[in-house]
C-alpha cells in the first residue's frame, strides 16, 4: 500500500538504543568515510564540503554544540543524522569534530579568526581594553539571504533547480523560462500557484505530491497525447532493493510508475526487466543514471531520501 511506505515514519528509538553502545568506539574519521561522505565529500545538494573552508566559515561561528545539534536533528536537506538514523549523538559529536579539523589552520578556523581580529582590534585600541572586546569579535555577518547570489543562467545542476528558493518556484508562464514569454497565449495560460492549490503538498520540486494527486483522483492526466482513450496498463509489483549499510532498504514500485509511464520508458533501456539484475547504486543515481534519469529531473529529486528508502531494515522489523 502507498501510504504504508509513505508514512515517512521515522525508525524507531529502540533502533538508536541497540546500536549505539557498541558502534562509539568507530572513530569520528571511520565514520564520516561511511556515513557522511557521500554527500560532505562531494557537495552534493549544497553539503559543505569537507576540509573547504569558504563551505565551513560561516557555520563554525555557530560553536561546535550548535552543529552537533543540527547534524543529530537535520538541517534544510541534511537529514537526521545523515539517514543514518542508528548513530548516537556522541558518534555524530566525533564526526563533526573530525570535520571540524580537517579545516585549514587546523579546524581553529572559528576560533583563530576571532583571535587575529581581536589581536586587530587591540592594536588600534588600548590594550587595557582588548581582552574585553575578544567575546565580540565574532562580529555579526552581513544577513545570508543579502549576499546570496540570484540562480542565473544554467544551474549548477539538476538538483539545484529543484532546490529553488521560495520566490523562484513556479513562476508564471511569462517568466518560466520553458514558454514563449513574447506569445499573447503564453499570458493567458493559469498561473501554476492558482493551478497548484488544491494539490497535495511536497518537500521539493514544485512542492505538489503528484503520486497523491493521482491516487486521489485530484488530477486525470491523460496517458496518450493523441488517443484519448488510451489506458495505462498497471502494473502493482514492488521490487524491494536490499541496500548495503544503514540506509532502510529501497522499495521500488511499479504501480506509482506505470499509472504514468510506459514499460518501454525503462524497460530494456534503463533496466532489465528482473529483480536484482541490474546493479543500481547512489552513485549512478546522483549522476542522473537509473532512478536519476528521472527522479531530480521530472519526478521528485534524490533529497527525499525516505521515499524511495522507505523499508526499515528486517532485522528491526519486529520492533
Ligand atoms: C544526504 C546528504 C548528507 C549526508 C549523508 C550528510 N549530510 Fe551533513 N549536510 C548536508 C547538507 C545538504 C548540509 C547543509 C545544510 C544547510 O543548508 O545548512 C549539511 C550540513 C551539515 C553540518 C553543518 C550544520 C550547520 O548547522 O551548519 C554538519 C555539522 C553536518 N552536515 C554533519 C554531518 C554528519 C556528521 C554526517 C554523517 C553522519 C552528515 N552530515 C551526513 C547533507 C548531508
Ligand atoms: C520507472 C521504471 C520502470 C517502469 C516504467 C517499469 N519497470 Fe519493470 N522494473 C523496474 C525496475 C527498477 C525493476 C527491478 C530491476 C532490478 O531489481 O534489477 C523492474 C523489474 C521488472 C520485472 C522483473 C520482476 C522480477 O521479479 O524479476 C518485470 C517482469 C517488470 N519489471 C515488468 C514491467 C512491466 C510489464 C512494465 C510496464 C507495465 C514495467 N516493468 C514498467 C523499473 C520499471
Ligand atoms: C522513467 C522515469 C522514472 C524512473 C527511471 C524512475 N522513476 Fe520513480 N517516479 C517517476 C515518476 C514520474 C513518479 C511520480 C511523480 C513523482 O512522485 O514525482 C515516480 C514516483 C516514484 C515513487 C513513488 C513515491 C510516492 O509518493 O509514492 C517511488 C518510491 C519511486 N519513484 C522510486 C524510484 C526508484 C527507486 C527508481 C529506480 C529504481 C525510480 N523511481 C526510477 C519516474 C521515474
Ligand atoms: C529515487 C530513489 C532514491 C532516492 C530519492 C534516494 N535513494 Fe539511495 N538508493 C536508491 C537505490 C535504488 C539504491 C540501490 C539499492 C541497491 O543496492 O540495490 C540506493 C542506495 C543507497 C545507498 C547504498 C550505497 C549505494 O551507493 O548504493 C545509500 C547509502 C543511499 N542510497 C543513501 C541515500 C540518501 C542519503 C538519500 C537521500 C539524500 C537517498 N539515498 C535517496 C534509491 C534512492
Amino acid at each position: 500500500m502507498r501510504s504504508t511506505q509513505l508514512s515517512i515514519s521515522c525508525l524507531s528509538l529502540t533502533l538508536l538504543l541497540a546500536w549505539a553502545a557498541p558502534a562509539l568506539a568507530e572513530s569520528g574519521a571511520e565514520t564520516y568515510r561511511t556515513k557522511c561522505i557521500q554527500c560532505h565529500g562531494t557537495g552534493v545538494l549544497n553539503a559543505p564540503k569537507l576540509g573547504v573552508a569558504a563551505d565551513w566559515v560561516e557555520r563554525t561561528k555557530k560553536g561546535k554544540a550548535v552543529l552537533t545539534r543540527n547534524a543529530i536533528n537535520g538541517i534544510n536537506q541534511m537529514p537526521p543524522k545523515g539517514g543514518s538514523l542508528q548513530l548516537s549523538g556522541a558518534e555524530i559529536e566525533a564526526v563533526v569534530v573530525y570535520m571540524l579539523a580537517q579545516l585549514p589552520g587546523d579546524g581553529a578556523a572559528a576560533k583563530a579568526k576571532p583571535v587575529s581580529t581581536a589581536a586587530k582590534t587591540a592594536k588600534a585600541d588600548s590594550a587595557a581594553a582588548a581582552p574585553k572586546r575578544v567575546a565580540e569579535v565574532a562580529k555579526p555577518k552581513p544577513k545570508p539571504s543579502a549576499k546570496k547570489p540570484k540562480p542565473r543562467g544554467k544551474p549548477v545542476n539538476t538538483f539545484n533547480r529543484l532546490m529553488r528558493p521560495p520566490s523562484q518556484r513556479n513562476l508564471p508562464p511569462t517568466r518560466d523560462g520553458i514558454h514563449d514569454a513574447s506569445s499573447v497565449e503564453t499570458a493567458a495560460l493559469q498561473h501554476p500557484k492558482e493551478a497548484f492549490g488544491p494539490m497535495p503538498k511536497s518537500n521539493s520540486g514544485n512542492r505538489v505530491d503528484w503520486v497523491a494527486a493521482l491516487s486521489k483522483g485530484i488530477i486525470d492526466p491523460r496517458f496518450d497525447l493523441e488517443d484519448d482513450t488510451k489506458k495505462p496498463i498497471v502494473l502493482d509489483l514492488n521490487i524491494v532493493r536490499e541496500v548495503k549499510g544503514s540506509m532502510p532498504d529501497v522499495v521500488y514500485p511499479h504501480k506509482q510508475h506505470t499509472e504514468w509511464l510506459d514499460c518501454s520508458n525503462c524497460h530494456p533501456s534503463i533496466f532489465i526487466p528482473k529483480k536484482g539484475a541490474n546493479n543500481i547504486s547512489m552513485a549512478s543515481i546522483l549522476l542522473g543514471q537509473q532512478c536519476g534519469v528521472c527522479h531530480g529531473r521530472v519526478a521528485f529529486p534524490v533529497s527525499e531520501c525516505r521515499k524511495c528508502h522507505s523499508k526499515n531494515k528486517s532485522k528491526v522489523a519486529k520492533k
